[in-house]
């Protein structure tokens, strides 16, 4: 199959929107990460996007909608959920809700619940509205990979595999959205993002966030959400994540950096410096940059045949959460505080 990567404009949007509408499978950017979207009501348009992406069939996929009235029928809109479509749609919050018979079992891996999103992004809003569905989409990336955040990383992954790429330009966030469960008693993030669980305590008075966000799964144990038990973000090299104050943190850097061969660091800009000539990469100064420059990194790193990633990172709560959970992923939890 030839994959067209084009900028998303009135006529490539109608094109994508005609794909959607015969089952095909389409990748488009939004203001997390780029996603590879099909018909969420459609078993064997979804199933391809599971083989387009080599997904493990057991992890299911968010749906999403141009406005909140295309749920009707799909899941159950309970009062906080409003609550917190009020204050966050469109944006980078999903919220899994129970879901009814319409939803086919592929697109939530058999799971009672459902995933859903409105994205704030002018060409996700304006393919979902041309098309009119429920869009089920993943992350663009292959299994494993970084999430996209420019059109290139998606081309890089998903061609020959899916006809036609929007082009928007790069993702103004970065990492996924904030999963948060809206089941039970008590909202639970169970994937942390740019909303974070004081933001949606400050609506609904109350969010817990799932103990597994910064740490491995033991033995057996069964994921809060199924993403979390399949190895993310994994760049080709070993990865080591430092946190502490910038001289701390670039003196065990560079003690580990000079015995090791084709070591790289990724640091803040303002502790660029300290690295004297040293190959440095640039993670921006706030976790927010960090959040939206890590993905690209590890693409760019991985492309330059790394073989050890020694990473600044930021102490794990607030608005840090989204980026130090992906880059502890990366790392496969080694983490050190210095
Ligand atoms: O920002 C985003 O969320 C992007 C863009 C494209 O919208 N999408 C995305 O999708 O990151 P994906 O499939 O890569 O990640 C979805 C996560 C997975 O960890 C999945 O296990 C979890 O959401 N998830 C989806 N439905 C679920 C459900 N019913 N119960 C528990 N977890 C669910
Ligand atoms: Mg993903």
């Amino acid at each position: 199959m030839d994959t067209l990567c084009v900028p998303a404009q009135a006529q490539t949007l109608a094109q994508a929107s005609e794909l959607l509408r015969q089952g095909q499978v389409v990748a488009f950017p939004t203001e997390t990460v780029y996603g590879l979207g099909a018909n969420a009501l459609d078993e064997a348009a979804v199933r391809a996007i599971f083989a387009a992406k080599e997904r493990p069939a057991d992890n299911p996929l968010i749906v999403h909608v141009a406005e909140r009235s295309q749920l009707k029928g799909l899941c159950e809109v309970t009062e906080a959920a409003e609550k917190l479509m009020d204050a966050f749609w469109p944006g980078p919050l999903t919220m899994l809700l129970k879901k009814t018979e319409k939803i086919p079992a592929v697109t939530t891996a058999g799971l009672p619940s459902v995933a859903v999103r409105c994205p704030n992004h002018p060409v996700a809003l304006a393919l979902l509205k041309a098309c009119g569905l429920p869009i089920a989409a993943p992350s663009a990336n292959r299994s494993g990979r970084p999430s996209p955040t420019t059109a290139r990383h998606v081309y890089e992954d998903m061609t020959g595999r899916i006809p036609l790429i929007l082009d928007g330009g790069p993702c103004r966030v970065g990492v996924e959205s904030t999963v948060a469960d809206l089941t039970g008693p008590v909202p639970c993030v169970l994937r942390p993002g740019a909303v974070t669980a004081e933001d949606i305590a400050a609506i609904v008075g109350d969010c817990t966030v799932a103990e597994s966000v910064m740490r491995p799964l033991k033995e057996g144990e069964a994921a809060p959400s199924p993403g979390m038990r399949h190895r993310h973000y994994a760049p080709k090299a070993k990865m080591t994540v430092y946190i502490g104050g910038d001289r701390a943190v670039a003196r065990a850097i560079c003690t580990r950096y000079d015995e090791a061969e084709n070591a790289v660091i990724l640091t803040h800009t303002s502790a660029m410096p300290l690295y004297g000539d040293r190959r440095v990469f640039d993670l921006g100064d706030t976790p927010e940059e960090g959040a939206h420059l890590l993905f690209q990194r590890l693409r760019e790193m991985d492309e330059k045949g790394c073989e050890l990633i020694l990473a600044q990172g930021w102490k794990a709560e607030g608005k840090a959460l989204a980026v130090m959970n992906r880059m502890a992923r990366a790392a496969a939890f080694d983490l050190v505080q210095v």
